[in-house]
């Protein structure tokens, strides 16, 4: 495993759990950049030349409206990038032109944990099994903390995905509260909002007989910061933009 000079984008919650499991794993954190947070030595308001100097990867888990431009940013200074922040994706094809024109490499996921992604394994399953049962419906509904800027979870939009490319009957999700009744095809997608409640993910399949709920519930942002800085480990050295998914292929030989 190589070790890394690490740029932390963000130190709120999830910067400082990244800024602990990086030191654990022997890298060295050689700058926080953050606009409003003080910390002595390594602490920059901005991305550039300076504050990036002598980085390897930059890990990003910063808000929506900032992800796409410190992208942008890192790239045009020829750093890779780790990005956690999640509800940016509709610029994603912003971000891969600056990657691509600078060769540089970009690993986005909108959940880390590795837990979740064996969760997706596990939806994607359940999915292609129900798609041959027409007596069951399907649902989701995600909970975080009041503080989460984002609705819905990027986490609950990918498990949207999964329903929809392996049940036929899905073809579109709603996240939007509806006037009217849903129609078959539509897959409804809640999210709730209060207090610290950890991110929660249920996927429901309900028939006039029963209903099968599979939850994935997050205990600590610990497991998301030890994927973000793996993947930091795993891009160094790569050119080009992928996701958590190649990362896991690539690490399991696709098993
Ligand atoms: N992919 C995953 O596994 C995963 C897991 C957990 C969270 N997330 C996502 O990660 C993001 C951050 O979550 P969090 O819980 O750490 O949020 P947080 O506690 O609010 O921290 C975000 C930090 O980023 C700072 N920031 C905002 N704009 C910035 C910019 N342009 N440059 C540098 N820093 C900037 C914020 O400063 P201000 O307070 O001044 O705005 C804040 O200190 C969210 O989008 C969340 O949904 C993803």
């Amino acid at each position: 495993m190589p070790l890394l000079n690490i740029a932390i984008i963000g130190y709120g919650k999830m910067g400082r759990e990244i800024e602990k499991t990086a030191l654990e794993k022997g890298h060295a954190v050689k700058a926080i950049i953050d606009p409003r947070i003080k910390k002595e030595g390594i602490q920059f308001n901005e991305i550039n030349k300076e504050s990036l100097a002598g980085v390897d990867v930059c890990i990003d888990f910063t808000q929506p409206a900032a992800a796409t431009e410190n992208i942008k940013k890192a790239a045009g200074l020829k750093k890779s990038i780790v990005v956690g922040t999640t509800g940016w994706h509709n610029r994603l094809d912003e971000a891969r032109k600056a990657v691509k024109k600078n060769n540089t490499a970009l690993l986005y996921s909108p959940n880390f944990s590795i837990g979740v992604n064996i969760f997706f394994k596990i939806v994607e399953d359940a999915a292609k099994q129900i798609n041959n049962f027409d007596s069951y419906d399907s649902f989701i509904v995600e909970f975080h903390h009041s503080q989460k800027l984002d609705s819905p979870s990027g986490t609950a939009r990918k498990l949207g995905e999964i329903i929809i490319n392996n049940t036929n009957r899905k073809t579109t999700a709603m996240y939007d509260r509806l006037e009217r009744k849903i129609k078959p095809e539509e897959l409804h997608v809640a999210s709730v909002r209060a207090g610290t409640i950890s991110g929660t993910h249920t996927v429901g399949f309900d028939s006039s007989a029963d209903t099968i709920e599979l939850k994935h519930t997050a205990k600590s942002r610990v497991g998301f910061a030890q994927g973000a800085v793996a993947a930091a480990e795993w891009i160094s050295g790569k050119k080009g933009i992928f996701t958590l998914d190649d990362m896991v292929k690539n690490i399991t030989g696709g098993n």
